[in-house]
């Protein structure tokens, strides 16, 4: 059979093949602790579930949701980022309802790229935002984050040539894996950079809520573009309210943008189902009680999962916020982020992301998500210690 040449670029996936170290090592008969995928173990608000249940009952939830979801939903998005971020949002023209950040992001490079035009992205960065660019038919300048620069890129080492075609930047604070988070004052530059150059910003923002510590708050990138002059920022229940399965997001920015967007989504979705945007909206103007609850959960699970690595002396900083640890490997493995990963899960169970599946600059680290509690965490860490033991 003949496929098109874009379906090459997304068949060589280095999660693929995890999961199928990880089907190998459960047919081996060994117990799986996944820590390789951040899809939470907790549950959606109890709010959601019941809105969502009650909706069922309404044939009127039973129909296609056309357009740009229900305006209901676009009003409790625009009150709750203006509350958040006191930047006034315009529920008509500057918010989108999405399946979820991964679906923005995945396809937003179709409404903005022509073929063989650059979009600049972060590396190591969250696969599907590569992905969307593939699909656009576009190519991708990586701008690397290294550790020496807090994971932050350097807008001034991006070649003037490269900028001359470029028309997209993806940026994602706090950021999937590396656990970085940028200041407002970098946004700021970003923006001022981007309308410089005449390109779109693109943030991807699944981990607003996810900080730890009582510290900081992450920034929008709209509070760095006011006007919303060149930007666009994608938000997910599936991180602050644990509603992954749910497929539910949305899109707040420029208003070209928006409708860019929502032409590329009309030819491709009719939205989810109208119920699940009641739960979203019940979820939204709720106490933001469970989200407190979620960030709780986590940090402990932070703190345990830290402390256990410390104590086999696998030495890693303290993640600030997302759902993840990104662990430097011991120096035997270094640059055998993918061997360390399916050796791992062959010979314990453990499940985890090598760092060379979110791109070049990720070798030689791997990603832990914090998707069970303390006590499984623990597990895992002293199996990871008997293979460390075993292979150093
Ligand atoms: C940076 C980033 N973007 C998008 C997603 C997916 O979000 P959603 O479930 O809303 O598609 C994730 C999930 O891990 C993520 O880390």
């Amino acid at each position: 059979m003949r496929f098109a040449n874009r379906l090459n670029y997304l068949s060589s996936n280095v999660f693929a093949d995890m999961d199928k170290s990880k089907a190998e090592a459960i047919s081996a008969g060994k117990t799986i602790i996944d820590l390789s995928l951040g899809s939470s173990d907790l549950s959606a608000p109890n709010v959601a579930i019941a809105t969502i249940e009650n909706s069922l009952h309404d044939p009127i939830t039973h129909g296609y949701l056309l357009h740009h979801g229900t305006l209901p939903f676009r009003e409790a998005v625009a009150r709750w980022y203006t509350k958040r971020f006191n930047v006034e949002i315009d529920p008509q023209t500057e918010v989108l309802p999405l399946i979820g950040s991964q679906e923005g992001t995945g396809h937003f490079p179709l409404a903005i790229l022509n073929p063989g035009e650059i979009a600049l992205l972060c590396d190591p960065g969250y696969p599907s935002h590569a992905g969307g660019v593939y699909l656009a038919g576009g190519q991708i300048y990586t701008m690397p984050l290294l550790a020496e620069n807090k994971f932050l890129p350097i807008l001034a080492d991006i070649p003037t040539s490269v900028l001359a075609k470029a028309r997209l930047m993806v940026l994602n604070y706090p950021h999937n894996p590396t656990t970085a988070m940028a200041s407002l004052s970098f946004f700021e530059e970003t923006v001022k950079f981007c309308q410089k150059n005449s390109l779109v910003l693109v943030h991807d923002f699944p981990y607003a809520d996810i900080v730890f510590d009582g510290i900081e708050i992450p920034p929008s990138i709209l509070q760095a573009d006011p006007n919303k002059s060149s930007s666009i920022e994608f938000f997910t229940f599936s991180k602050s309210y644990n509603m992954g399965g749910f497929r539910i997001g949305f899109a707040i920015g420029n208003a070209e943008l928006v409708t860019a967007l929502k032409k590329i989504k009309t030819i491709v979705d009719f939205n989810q189902y109208r119920g699940i945007l009641k739960g979203a909206i019940a979820v939204l103007e709720s106490s933001q009680e469970t989200v407190k609850q979620t960030v709780a959960e986590l940090q402990k699970r932070r703190d345990a999962f830290i402390e256990a690595l410390n104590n086999i002396n696998w030495l890693v900083e303290s993640p600030k916020s997302t759902m993840y640890v990104w662990a430097k490997l011991p120096r035997s493995w270094q640059n055998k982020s993918i061997d360390f990963c399916q050796q791992l899960v062959l010979k314990t169970g453990v499940a985890v992301s090598p760092g060379a599946g979110f791109g070049k600059q990720g070798e030689g680290y791997v990603r832990f998500a914090l998707v069970h509690n303390s006590d499984v965490l623990e597990v895992a860490v002293e199996r990871i210690a008997g293979f460390l033991e075993k292979t150093i």
